[in-house]
């Protein structure tokens, strides 16, 4: 592979690193408006991980292609902001390309990884389909093709010799039981459809961040925690930004030492969370030296920036992008010069899918017996679409999964003590870091909530349900099907994320079943 890729954005040649991202790319050009939303605001990289679709650019004349999935590539015609007057190609007469196994395993996550793996072991003919580029989930992000970081090395590496499939670069929007022992399951990967056939499916599709909307935060230059890190584990470079870190949770963590290690200047790390709340869950850590020593190792590498507990971002400000965010701590605000806000109040596990399936959900995830299976029978589920609960939660979990899926039960109890600890631990921080009360009073009647539709505050707080603000706004109705505003919308106004649908993920037209 050359070093470098030459590539046009909106018929300007630039010139960057082969491997890294769209999204990385256009971000180290300083392109930060990628799309214009349904009302004609700019809008950039929130997420960076494929799911809030608000970094839709046009690649080679095919429209609404997400920047942060999608990798550079010598020759490449990248249009930002509808420039391109383009059409969407036809996908359909093409024939998806048919597998087969015993365990099918969405998500190639910790969780996944280590369920693919251990099925597979068990002799289990294994698929595993990955939206990402290369295996490892959120957590262990690395470049396709470049070294996975040390501690999920071990688990990558064991996925390779275990004889399992990865498919990468593949998005599931649908899942169908067929019959007593047979799942169906489409995916849209980058060369075309793919149908997997499965006698037993393990979900493991982690979770995207809690997004709560404040003035100014559709602004370019302000996303996720974890998006900022996403973006930055493509292949961005963040030297000399200045970087404002906020929300809620121990993400924020890694998040600011990965910024500051990178080059940036983290001017403040803001945890909504008070002062009692992180030191009482910081005191509950010391069971887990672990975890603290790791938490030391994160904050050492931003000591010259103050971590401020009961503070949180209230307002992004800027003209076309983000120039400074005000900050406050519910009696004094102040305003802090910034071009990178990285905001999120923790995670959303994703249940999408096992919600197509059935499976019966509890206040923080999908139900699981102590073999991982779900309510549904033969569908088993592992890591945080169970409740967040961590990476060494993930991985007990997907490999009692993958043991359970592959008829191999005998070897569940030696990871039981992991999963209960690290379970016990989740809840412990679920209660020290949930968003407080004074975070619904952010949004003003103008602020968008629904950024897919533009749908502001002042068009849905006459309404009783998210059902009849859809009705209403469209709110929850856009490609990102309410991954981003559902859990606001449940903040905000208290209302029940509402029924899924497939295709759980955008996906051609010509790729739906039955369109062949
Ligand atoms: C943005 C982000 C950054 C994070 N950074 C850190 C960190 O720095 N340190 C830390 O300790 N924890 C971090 N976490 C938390 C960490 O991800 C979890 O603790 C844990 O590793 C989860 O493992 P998992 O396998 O359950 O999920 P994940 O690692 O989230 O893996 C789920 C996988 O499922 C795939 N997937 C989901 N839906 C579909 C679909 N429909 N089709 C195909 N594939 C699908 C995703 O692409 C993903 O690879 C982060 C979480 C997020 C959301
Ligand atoms: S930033 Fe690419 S989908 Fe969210």
């Amino acid at each position: 592979m050359p070093d470098r890729v030459a590539l046009a954005v909106d018929g300007t040649q630039i010139s960057c690193e082969a491997g890294i991202t769209v999204a990385a790319a256009l971000s180290d050009a300083s392109v930060t408006r990628l799309r214009a939303s349904v009302t004609g605001e700019p809008r950039g990289v929130l997420c960076g991980m494929g799911t809030c679709l608000e970094c839709r650019v046009s690649i080679d004349g095919v429209r609404h292609q997400r920047a942060c999935t999608r990798l550079v590539r010598e020759g490449m015609d990248v249009a930002t902001m509808d420039a391109a007057a383009s059409s969407r190609p036809s996908a359909v007469g093409v024939e998806p390309t048919p597998l087969d196994c015993d365990v099918a395993v969405i998500g190639a996550g910790p969780a996944g990884v280590a369920a693919a793996v251990r099925a597979a072991e068990s002799g289990a003919r294994t698929v595993v389909l990955d939206e990402g580029l290369a295996p490892g989930g959120q957590i262990y992000r690395h470049r396709p093709g470049g070294e996975a970081p040390e501690a999920a090395r071990r688990w990558i590496d064991r996925l390779a010799q275990s004889g399992a499939e990865v498919v990468g670069g593949a998005s599931v929007f649908d899942v169908e039981r067929r019959g007593e022992e047979a799942f169906r399951i489409f995916a849209e990967a980058p060369d075309g459809a793919r149908v997997v056939t499965a006698k037993r499916l393990v979900l493991a599709t982690g979770a995207r961040e809690l997004f709560l909307p404040f003035p100014g935060w559709t602004l370019p230059g302000v996303m996720g925690a974890g998006g900022a890190q996403a973006l930055l584990k493509s292949g961005a470079s963040v030297a000399g930004r200045t970087a404002v870190v906020g929300g809620s949770g121990p993400l924020l963590l890694p998040v600011a030492a990965s910024l500051a290690k990178a080059g940036a200047e983290v001017a403040l790390v803001a945890e909504q969370a008070g002062m009692a709340s992180v030191a009482g869950f910081g005191v509950r850590l010391a069971r887990f030296p672990g975890k603290l020593l790791e938490a030391a190792r994160y904050r050492s590498a931003f000591l010259d920036t103050p971590y401020r507990s009961g503070t949180w971002v209230a307002q992004a400000r800027g003209a076309g992008r983000v120039e400074t965010a005000v900050v406050t701590d519910g009696r004094d605000s102040y305003e802090m010069a910034c071009d990178l806000v990285a905001v999120a109040f923790g995670l959303v596990p994703n249940t999408e899918l096992a919600r197509l399936l059935g499976c019966q959900l509890s206040r923080t995830g999908v139900r699981v017996d102590a073999d991982q299976q779900t309510t549904a029978p033969g569908v088993f589920c592992a890591g945080e679409p169970c409740g967040v609960a961590g990476v060494d939660v993930a991985i007990a979990e997907g490999e009692i999964a993958g043991l359970a899926a592959s008829g191999d039960k005998a070897r569940r109890r030696a990871l039981e003590g992991a999963r209960a600890s690290g379970r016990a631990l989740a809840a412990r921080m679920e209660r020290a870091f949930r968003p407080r009360p004074e975070l619904r009073s952010l949004a003003r009647p103008d602020t968008i909530v629904c950024r897919c539709e533009d749908a502001p505050v002042s068009a849905l707080a006459s309404c009783a349900s998210a059902r009849e603000a859809k009705l209403v706004s469209r709110a929850g109705m856009g490609p990102c099907q309410g991954r981003v505003c559902g859990p606001a919308l449940e903040f905000l106004f208290g209302w029940d994320s509402d029924t899924v649908r497939p295709p759980a993920r955008p996906a051609l037209l010509g790729h739906l079943p039955g369109s062949n």
